[in-house]
């Protein structure tokens, strides 16, 4: 299954806002509809993101204002605005060209997922290996395998993955909802844990290596990814247990030197006061809803891309 696609002149997804309950494709035609998935993570995961950049493109037909909602619906990610980019570069060249370019980030997009699985494999030592990962770096947050749990799936069907230790991945769950929904799906041992269990058990030595994902990767190394994987950071190295960045290049931003220039979104109240749409907090509790956090290069063991492997 593909998690996004060009099918019959619109852009096809699943739906991830409705799993683990349901499994359902949304059909987008318009700019409009993109956007407002995009924001509703529907669509979601930086690698996803970049394929529904590219796609939404075609669908905005030249015109220039859709084309900047796009590039603008989620700040964090590097790969929406890149997907967007590397399609509208071919516009003077007419429709058919930009859909021949968004079509190539989709097909490298599989390609690169598959490099990186082989490669994060070929990286990690030991045969039965006890892996951490926040939030969801699979097939969903890609079009097809993934980042971090795409090495993990390598992993797996090469015999040696002992067990995967899922967080949560408060507010909005992708560890709870989608990441254990993947792992199911390839038959991979697992078991969720709190959040804030992680670096008690990289603590309790129950951990072989942490994979993550990455929204951004400053030009220093220092990485922006899902609220929450700085703790495991910090707590990896005090475990002395490696911690592996893995990602496309296109994720990796020149333009940005360092982690605090990434700008961090922050998604309101609502998601921090309510689970799932029922309310934990007494009524008019604010909050402070970073989506994601920076860790900087010196707590990453390594990132490995589709091409190499960086020691920040
Ligand atoms: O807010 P989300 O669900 O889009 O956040 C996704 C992440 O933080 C992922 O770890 C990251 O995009 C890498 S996905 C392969």
């Amino acid at each position: 299954m593909r998690t996004i696609d060009w099918v019959d002149g619109a852009v096809e997804l699943v739906d991830q806002t409705r799993l683990p309950g349901e499994c359902v494709m949304l059909r987008i035609h318009t700019v409009s509809e993109l956007v407002a998935a995009i924001q509703r993570l529907a669509v979601r995961g930086a690698p996803a993101l970049g394929v529904a950049g590219a796609l939404g493109v075609v669908l905005a037909d030249g015109d220039p204002g859709e084309i900047a909602a796009l590039r603008a619906a989620r700040p964090t990610a590097v790969n929406l605005a890149w997907g967007v980019d590397q399609a509208a570069a071919h516009q003077g060249a007419g429709r058919e060209a930009v859909l021949a370019a968004a079509l190539r980030v989709r097909d490298d997009d599989i390609a690169a997922c598959l490099a990186m699985g082989e490669r994060g494999a070929d990286l990690l030592e030991g045969d039965r290996l006890r892996i951490m990962t926040v939030c969801n770096t699979g097939g969903l947050a890609a079009v097809e395998r993934g980042t971090a749990l795409g090495v993990v799936q390598t992993l797996h069907e090469r015999g040696r993955l002992a067990e995967v230790l899922a967080l949560e991945t408060r507010p909005l769950l992708q560890g709870a909802r989608l990441t254990t929904w993947e792992l199911a799906r390839m038959g991979a041992p697992h078991r969720l844990i709190a959040d804030s269990a992680g670096p008690y058990l990289l603590a309790r030595g129950e951990v072989d290596a942490v994979l993550i994902g990455a929204d951004r990767i400053a030009a220093n190394g220092d990485t922006a990814n899902k609220i929450g994987s700085y703790a495991l950071a910090l707590g990896a190295e005090r475990a002395g247990v490696p911690f592996v960045v893995v990602a496309p290049e296109s994720t990796i931003d020149q333009h940005t030197p360092s982690g605090e220039h990434i700008e961090i979104e922050d998604r309101g109240d609502e998601e921090i006061v309510t689970v799932r749409g029922v309310r934990v907090a007494p009524e008019g509790t604010r909050a402070l809803n970073p989506a994601f956090d920076v860790t900087p290069h010196d707590l990453i063991t390594a990132i490995v891309t589709d091409k190499r492997v960086i020691r920040p």
